[in-house]
């Protein structure tokens, strides 16, 4: 099917909201024939559309494929910033790269690159991040906050809080964070974020928020080494979810919280995320790259750096870590 016409249909279903849509009324939106219509709407059925027919109602859409296009992600999405501008790719090397040259290029706040599958993902601490294709949301948000550069951790937070909020909006699981980004389900990894700035002395020229979400993954799609460590919310819940509607809730998420943020501050960002906080209160284990700190997370400050109560009662500030339990 013609990309164009395609992407009228789908527009003209994403208008109806789940109400049926009479063959004449797409035919006058896409400006075709009935018969071409018919034509277009097997298209979709073929490409894992189920459409549902019913004499003089007309078509409605009852389950869309999981697939992410620039399309798929922009029809229904209801941010008035982020994901304004989608780069869209099947296969990249890392959305990172793409997404630093695009800010480079100054491209607009909230442009966003997603890809179907990442050969060399990048994650913290230089580790890869698993992307493989089809299943999970790769992507990378461009932002350009004015903040100096010691602020912008807490922008992490605020994804990680997003994210959660997403979650917990479309499906029935109650995810927590563990810090400073890791998004975890019954003590299993299921989302991973990586800030990167580009920054002058103190002046931020923009952040790049990159989130690894994992969707779809069987268990065994995960190599052996991660089948312990990591799991999906199809693991999860037992059920295939579109990425493409995961992604606008979360751009939704992470609009409302950052001019939250950019208004009023880390203040109630911080609240949102201690709520979702597992490490808080424990005793915790942060291996940093300069050594092993013992001791009890007693908190975040407000520039979002983790505070560990060691056993001699001091107060360490712990601005990068793994933390084991
Ligand atoms: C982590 O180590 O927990 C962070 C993982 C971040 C992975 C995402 S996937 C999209 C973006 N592109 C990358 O190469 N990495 C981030």
């Amino acid at each position: 099917m013609q990309t164009g016409i395609r992407a009228k249909l789908l527009e003209a279903f994403s208008k109806a909201d789940g109400e049926f849509l009479s063959g004449q009324k797409i035919s006058d939106y896409i400006g075709c024939s009935r018969t071409a219509v018919w034509k277009h709407m097997e298209e979709l059925r073929k490409e894992g559309y189920e459409l549902e027919a019913v004499r003089r109602l007309g078509y409605r859409i009852t389950k869309k494929p999981d697939k992410i296009s620039s399309n798929e992600i922009q029809l229904g999405l209801k941010t008035t910033m982020m994901g304004r501008h989608i780069h869209f790719e099947e296969i990249v090397s890392s959305t990172q790269k793409i997404a630093r040259n695009l800010a480079n290029e100054g491209v607009e706040e909230g442009t966003i690159v997603v890809a179907d599958q990442q050969t060399n993902g990048k994650g913290r601490m230089a580790r890869v991040w698993y992307s493989p294709k089809g299943t999970g949301i790769w992507m990378s948000m461009i932002i350009r906050p004015n903040l100096p550069v010691n602020q912008t951790p807490q922008l992490t937070l605020l994804t990680a809080v997003a994210i959660v909020q997403a979650i917990e909006e479309l499906t029935p699981l109650k995810p927590e964070i563990k810090w400073p980004n890791d998004i975890m389900l019954n003590g299993k990894k299921l989302v991973g974020i990586l800030t990167e700035l580009q920054a002058e002395a103190d002046q931020v020229h923009s952040v790049i928020i990159g989130t690894g979400i994992n969707v779809n993954q069987k268990i065994d799609d995960f190599p052996e080494e991660l089948q312990s460590i990591a799991t999906s919310i199809f693991i999860e819940t037992g059920t295939v979810w579109e990425r493409a509607q995961f992604i606008q809730m979360i751009l939704l998420k992470f609009e409302g919280l950052y001019s939250l943020f950019l208004t009023q501050g880390f203040k109630p960002i911080k609240l949102l995320w201690e709520s979702y906080a597992i490490s808080l209160n424990k005793k915790i284990i942060a291996r940093t790259l300069s050594g092993t700190i013992v001791g009890k997370a007693i908190g975040i400050d407000d520039d979002g750096v983790l505070l560990i109560e060691t056993n001699n009662r001091v107060i360490e500030r712990i601005y990068s870590a793994d933390i084991d339990f």
